[in-house]
């Protein structure tokens, strides 16, 4: 069964089949005034936190035909009956003649078709802006006049999204509504919380009359609540009853007669809901002026034209054709519209991550998001870098998340066991390669030398100690290298990039000493690049002292381990029942250049071997199969979930990466192919997610329902998928002098072509392929004058330039 198809040249994946196995969504807006809406219209909307400033009532644990947060329903009239429906399909359920929820950049179109009704209704926040727009268009398209109504409905949360779901006393007893009049008929519906009355107010109207209003759901449902959103009785009156719910459950409703259409007639509206601050005349008069603006059909046009150009610019950093369509669909659209969405909202607020409070912006999560959108907005991502350096520790260690709104951080779960380190080893590492990144992208060395604080606070509150960022990358490497174990090795801290995996004080990680060789290697190359040569020398000796380590302790024969316990037993080790292979403790030695070739080789062949699916690589094998504290949350999950040898997809990219650095490009492609969403259409009643975007976690081959993904959107997967698409398998990589250009391609390829602007010069890159080969390029014109080497030069020029690459 297939629920949709790709619309390349809108942009778009379009759903035309509503029953999907789980929800699948869209992003609206930004964290500063957004959400999601599903493919069937719910919404879950916010001002700022998700936890402290949610707008509408979205439940994901309720079943997918359930109303959620809002809906808009359609009435015919039936002689003196109702014929009630919903063109988004949910909550009404009825038969459609045709159903597509285009599924675009920043916005979702529905398009529908029930009982002769054809409705398009477009959703979306203007860029900027705090008001989500719905414009929506209902067209008789049968053959006889008909009279219809149209009723949205939305349903309010209290603002503490928690609070909503722990007192049903507290928070029934202060939600208010309000009913304004507006100019030609229509009306303002207002909703806060009690104690907001005075700072800040919710807002909804339409564009055109109303008749009637509802803001009680008791009321709108009828029947004391034995009335149904599938079929509320108050849709069978001719008027909503203006009622205004002075507590209880807040909804909004408006009764809008559109009249009678004629065959083919059309007739338009728009919704808009803002939030306002102030006192309640301030916010409504606020409210006024957005709403004047957006009841214009012109501003719409606008502001959806002006959203699509800032995705133009967006996405036109980078634009690949290569002979796979699926990989053009990810690289071109869907990949990095979901770095941006990972970039915005963390791991804050998905269909999964619901946004509570618990978590706020991940240090390493966040650093690695951020290097998924450095292609295409360097200066923002160089903003969210600032932040990250500011909640690192003088120590150069980080605290693990923060909040962006008040930049107070914490040590995530590291909190909740008193006898553990209250840092993670993985953390501070991140940030060296997102700052570095962030200077080959741009170009901008000077960045180093910028002074930001550390974390701790002096008694005024205020920063204790600051450093330039070059002082905070140099902390950062400091800190691994004199926090280590029993062998020399870094010490795990509370947990490394595997939060599950969590031992007894002293244990050490293996994937922590690799990526600080990794660090090192990118340390090193800078300092160079500067001509700090003395301590480029230094950093090498460190490197080089690591490198012995991790091959004198940490080779197990076939594959390397992945953790010593504070005993100095391995965990990945042939020796061990359970978790014997772990794919990180494979991927990262390759990548840290830390693995002689023929280790490196053998370690991927047991990757390979032991831990590839057709659905993708697992995180380990086998999984444990009982609950046991010493190891921590990893053995919460049955064998085959999660980071319980599931197959957790961001572990994925970084076996793709290894495997183009040993110049296995046939390899590096089939890991890529095997878990691009755009290419699972055929199986996807057994994937379950939405095909375009990855999924953090499908279940892997020990667990009965081998395949099913989940956890879609925000995963550390978007950012380093399409890392190892664009840098290493086409192999068009930053460097600080220029344009690196090293393909590592199926060799099956004829060739592929890259447009691509980089320190504002365009670009065009042609690669071909004649012999065949996976790796090697034999030589590089530019404008049309052969170079030396493979990387471009840095034109910085704003002009157009032809490379032209031939492998072999
Ligand atoms: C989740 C967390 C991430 C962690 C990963 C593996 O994706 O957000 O921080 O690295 O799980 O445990």
């Amino acid at each position: 069964m297939k629920y949709g198809y790709f619309d390349d040249q809108h942009r778009e994946y379009v759903i035309t089949n509503p029953r999907t196995p789980v929800k699948w969504i869209n992003y609206v807006g930004t964290l500063g005034f957004g959400g999601f809406v599903d493919h069937t219209g719910g919404l879950l909307l916010c001002k700022g936190d998700p936890a402290l400033n949610r707008i509408t009532k979205y439940i994901p644990q309720l079943p997918g035909s359930q109303f959620k947060g809002q809906t808009l329903y359609l009435r015919k009239r039936e002689g003196s009956a109702y014929k009630v429906f919903s063109p988004l399909f949910v909550p009404t359920l009825d038969a459609y003649d045709r159903f597509e929820c285009r599924v675009g950049l920043g916005y979702s179109t529905f398009v529908s078709e029930f009982y002769g009704v054809r409705t398009t209704l477009t959703i979306f926040v203007p860029t900027g802006e705090s008001v989500l727009v719905q414009r929506v268009s209902v067209t008789n398209i049968g053959q006889a006049p008909v009279e219809l109504d149209a009723v949205p409905l939305l349903e309010y949360t209290h603002f503490d999204a928690l609070k909503q779901f722990t007192n049903a006393d507290w928070v029934p007893q202060t939600m208010q509504s309000e009913a304004h009049d507006a100019e030609g008929g229509r009306k303002i519906l207002a909703q806060y919380a009690f104690m907001n009355r005075d700072q800040r107010q919710t807002y909804f109207t339409a564009n055109v009359p109303v008749s009637s209003y509802e803001t009680c759901r008791r009321s709108f449902l009828g029947d004391n609540e034995y009335g149904t959103f599938q079929s509320p009785k108050s849709l069978q009156e001719p008027e909503l009853k203006n009622h205004l719910a002075l507590r209880g459950d807040n909804v909004a409703a408006l009764m809008i007669h559109l009249g009678t259409l004629a065959p083919g007639e059309t007739k338009e509206f728009v919704t808009l809901l803002t939030q306002q601050e102030g006192t309640r005349t301030q916010s409504l008069a606020l409210a006024r002026k957005v709403f004047d603006r957006y009841t214009k059909s012109e501003a719409i046009s606008t502001s959806l034209a002006a959203m699509r150009k800032d995705w133009d610019d967006y996405l036109g950093r980078v634009q690949v054709q290569t002979p796979d369509a699926s990989m053009n669909s990810m690289l071109n659209v869907h990949n990095p519209r979901q770095c941006y969405m990972t970039k915005n909202w963390s791991r804050d607020l998905s269909l999964y991550q619901l946004g509570f409070g618990g978590r706020g912006m991940g240090f390493r999560d966040s650093s690695q998001d951020v290097m998924g959108v450095m292609a295409a907005m360097p200066e923002e991502a160089r903003g969210l870098i600032e932040k990250l350096l500011s909640v690192m520790k003088s120590n150069g260690s980080a605290m693990h998340q923060f909040y962006a709104s008040t930049m107070v951080a914490n040590e995530g779960d590291a909190r909740e066991m008193e006898d553990r380190p209250k840092y993670y080893g993985d953390d501070h590492l991140w940030i060296v390669f997102a700052v570095c990144a962030y200077l080959k992208e741009s170009g901008d060395l000077a960045f180093l030398d910028k002074t930001l604080p550390y974390y701790e606070k002096d008694k005024q509150g205020a920063p204790a100690h600051r450093g330039t960022v070059f002082d905070h990358l140099k902390r950062a490497v400091e800190f691994t290298k004199t926090n280590v174990g029993s062998h020399g090795l870094p010490l795990l801290g509370f947990a490394d990039w595997n939060d599950t995996v969590n031992l007894k004080t002293g244990a050490e990680s293996l994937f922590v000493a690799n990526q600080y060789g990794k660090a090192l290697l990118d340390l090193i190359e800078l300092c160079e690049h500067r001509g700090e040569t003395e301590l480029a020398q230094r950093y090498r000796a460190d490197y080089e002292h690591m490198r012995g380590l991790v091959n004198e302790y940490a080779w197990d024969g076939d594959w390397y381990v992945r953790y010593f316990d504070h005993d100095g037993a391995p965990i990945g080790s042939k020796k061990n029942a359970q978790g014997q292979i772990w794919t990180n403790g494979q991927s990262w030695p390759v990548i840290s250049g830390f693995a002689p070739p023929e280790r490196a080789k053998a370690a991927l062949e047991s990757v390979h071997r032991l831990l590839n699916t057709p659905n993708g690589i697992k995180l380990s094998s086998p999984g444990y199969d009982g609950y046991d504290p010493a190891k921590g949350g990893v053995t919460t999950y049955p064998p085959g979930a999660k980071e319980n040898g599931g197959i957790f997809l961001h572990a994925n990219p970084w076996v793709m990466i290894a495997e183009t650095l040993i110049g296995n490009g046939d390899r590096a492609f089939e890991y890529y192919n095997q878990i691009n969403p755009a290419a699972k259409n055929d199986v996807i009643d057994t994937y379950e997610c939405e095909p375009y975007v990855y999924a953090q976690n499908i279940l892997g081959n020990e667990h009965p329902l081998f395949g099913l993904a989940r956890n879609s959107w925000l995963s550390g997967t978007a950012s380093w998928t399409y890392q190892a698409g664009v840098k290493h398998i086409l192999g068009i990589m930053p460097a600080y002098a220029g344009l690196e250009i090293n393909p590592c391609i199926p060799k099956a390829w004829d060739g592929f072509s890259v447009q691509r602007r980089f320190r504002g010069a365009e670009y065009a890159i042609t690669v071909k392929n004649p012999e065949h080969v996976s790796k090697g390029v034999r030589s590089v014109t530019v404008d049309g004058k052969a170079i030396e080497g493979n990387v471009v030069p840095d034109f910085s020029d704003g002009k157009p330039h032809t490379v032209e690459v031939v492998m072999g």
